[in-house]
């Protein structure tokens, strides 16, 4: 019988998809989660927060490694901060950290507290491995969807997105979580880097949709980092195969 592994953000669309390969994998599984849930499926839930500092104790006690892949739009580095403070205390001998690409180079408060997570992994004392990915195509999808609801779609000049099938993130993570910890690792991108046209166009098509698009510059730091392509990973990434269009193929009907 092994150890448990720890996998925070387990409910989220990421964690949702390591699930299953970590149990075919025959890997006993605890997940932290807000919400309360029922055991099932060979999976132990823990009722926490990571924001908050509650519920870490139990949830790492035992654990031999921990996934964490817990976030949201603010807040990751202290939700990382107070997992590490309980873990580097215990027994775990390999904690893997999501991450994001561009980190280290986006000047905006999403990037910096994923990289505030990042350094509180490092710093933690215990052996690590971060993996950065690109957009998720989930989150490209989001944001089309809410886009197309507008008369007009706002199409931000020089932004330009390498998105990745988060089903290839998944099984990437899963294969370093059972590995020996590496550290940094290369980056995760898809096969395809689109502007922003370019990726509305291509959802228009998939919905049978018409808008007309409108050019908008974006302000500021943030906008020159992303027109210099600082979220981009063109060199050394490892790239995934499964591309924008076939995962509107799959998931995007006429109308719909
Ligand atoms: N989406 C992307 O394009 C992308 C790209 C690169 C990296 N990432 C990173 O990948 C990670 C997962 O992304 P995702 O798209 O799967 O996110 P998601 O679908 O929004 O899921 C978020 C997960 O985090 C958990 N969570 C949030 N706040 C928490 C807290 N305070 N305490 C404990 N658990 C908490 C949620 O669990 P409960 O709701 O059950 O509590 C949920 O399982 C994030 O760290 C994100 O920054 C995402």
């Amino acid at each position: 019988m092994t150890s448990p592994i720890l996998l925070t953000g387990g409910t989220g669309t990421l964690g949702r998809l390591v699930v299953p390969l970590l149990r075919d994998a025959g890997r006993e599984l605890r997940v932290l989660s807000r919400q309360r849930h029922e055991p099932g499926d060979g999976i132990e839930y823990v009722t926490g927060d990571l924001l908050k500092g509650e519920g870490i104790a139990p949830a790492v006690d035992g654990a031999e490694i921990i996934l964490h892949l817990a976030g949201g739009p603010k807040g990751d580095d202290e939700a990382t901060r107070n997992l590490m403070r309980v873990a580097s205390g215990s027994g775990v001998r390999h904690v893997v950290l999501i991450s994001v690409i561009g980190s280290d180079r986006v000047p905006l408060g999403y990037f910096r507290s994923q990289l505030g997570a990042e350094r509180a992994v490092a710093e933690s004392g215990l052996p690590w491995t971060t993996l950065r990915a690109a957009q998720f195509h989930d989150i490209v999808l989001t944001m089309m969807e809410k886009m197309t609801k507008l008369p007009v779609i706002p199409v931000p000049g020089g932004l330009r997105l390498q998105p990745v099938d988060p089903r290839e993130v998944a099984a990437r993570l899963v294969e370093l979580t059972l590995d020996k910890p590496a550290g940094l690792v290369p980056d995760l991108a898809g096969p395809t880097v689109y502007g922003m046209a370019d990726l509305s166009r291509g959802y228009l098509r998939a919905r049978g949709k018409r808008r007309l698009m409108m050019p908008v510059r974006m302000p500021g730091k943030a906008g020159r980092a992303y027109r210099a392509g600082e979220n981009l990973s063109l060199d050394g990434a490892t790239v995934g195969k499964r591309t924008w269009e076939d995962f509107l193929a799959e998931r995007v009907r006429p109308g719909r």
